[in-house]
């Protein structure tokens, strides 16, 4: 058995940033500089993490970029009035709620309330709607599944005819979107989840394989079909041990190891899907900037 080709998911975010760099700095010549603000609610580590990456991120691709830190008690209107501000700032492009809220917190309200012309992480309705009827042109895309995609589209092309795609998750976040967007390429799609009945035999029968759970090495080397491509969204946070000691470790959905085995291609955790999240935030960004300048 052959041991699958690594998509080096961190490599290509980094050339997708370079690209991203040199486009701001042309735009910088027209006097535009692309802005992003992130919000953050409270103090999930994890949360801390992805929007510290983020802020970074954005400072190198030569954003104007701002984090706007509430307390984890902030009431629901202070975020809703935080938005609206940021909804009328012009050097802002992009604004980004990082989730999950704290839970007296009403998400759908506080989403939905990001103009759709700034909604960078695609999760407005309208954003939905345009990425469901199949108009990515004028859609943001989900920062996850549009990174997924770019990576899919490295190995298999940009038109996916005649094969089967499975997403294993049906979350708004990544799953559905996901979804929609192999949908869009042509592939023919199942998108299972905690109900679906004998979910080995289906993954089994296909090409691409999406897994976005949540749940750590859930998808085993022998539930793949020979030669697939394997993406894992999954980012689980798990105790091992190593040399008689207790360590903290990343580790996805899917069982590296096992599954490496079987496919032709297959995403690393960490250094896979998740630099190329941050990547397509930066890309929708840039594109926010670039619309608002052809007013
Ligand atoms: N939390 C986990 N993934 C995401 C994401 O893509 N966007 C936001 N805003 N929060 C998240």
């Amino acid at each position: 058995m052959s041991s699958a080709t690594l998509i080096n998911g961190k490599e290509k975010a980094q050339q997708l940033t370079l690209t991203i760099k040199e486009t701001t700095a042309q735009l910088k010549k027209e006097g535009i500089v692309p802005g992003l603000a992130v919000v953050i609610i409270g103090e999930d580590p994890a949360s801390q993490v992805y929007v510290r990456n983020k802020k970074r991120t954005a400072e190198e691709c030569g954003f104007f970029s701002i984090q706007h830190t509430l307390n984890a008690d902030a009431a629901q209107q202070e975020v809703l009035n935080l938005i609206q501000t940021l909804n009328q700032d012009d050097s802002i492009h992009g604004i980004l709620v990082q989730l999950p809220l704290p839970k007296h917190l009403n998400e759908e309200l506080i989403t939905q309330s990001i103009i759709p012309e700034k909604d960078v992480d695609g999760f407005h309705y309208i954003n939905i709607g345009r990425l469901a009827a199949g108009d990515i042109d004028n859609a943001f895309v989900p920062c996850t599944p549009a990174g997924c995609m770019l990576m899919i589209e490295d190995h298999l092309g940009k038109d996916l005819s005649g094969l089967q795609a499975t997403v294993v998750g049906r979350s708004n976040i990544v799953g559905k979107p996901m979804a929609s967007l192999l949908l869009q390429a042509n592939a023919t799609i199942t998108i299972c989840h905690s109900r679906t009945k004998d979910l080995p035999s289906v993954v089994k029968n296909s090409d691409i394989v999406v897994a976005a759970v949540g749940r750590p090495n859930m998808i085993k080397g022998d539930w793949i079909k020979p030669g697939a491509v394997v993406i894992d969204v999954g980012i689980n946070r798990v105790s091992v041990e190593e040399n008689g000691e207790m360590k903290s470790k990343l580790t996805g959905d899917v069982d590296f190891k096992e599954v490496s085995l079987h496919a032709s291609a297959i995403t690393p955790v960490p250094g896979g899907v998740g630099p190329m999240t941050i990547a397509m935030l930066m890309f929708n960004t840039l594109r926010s900037a670039k619309k608002s300048s052809v007013k």
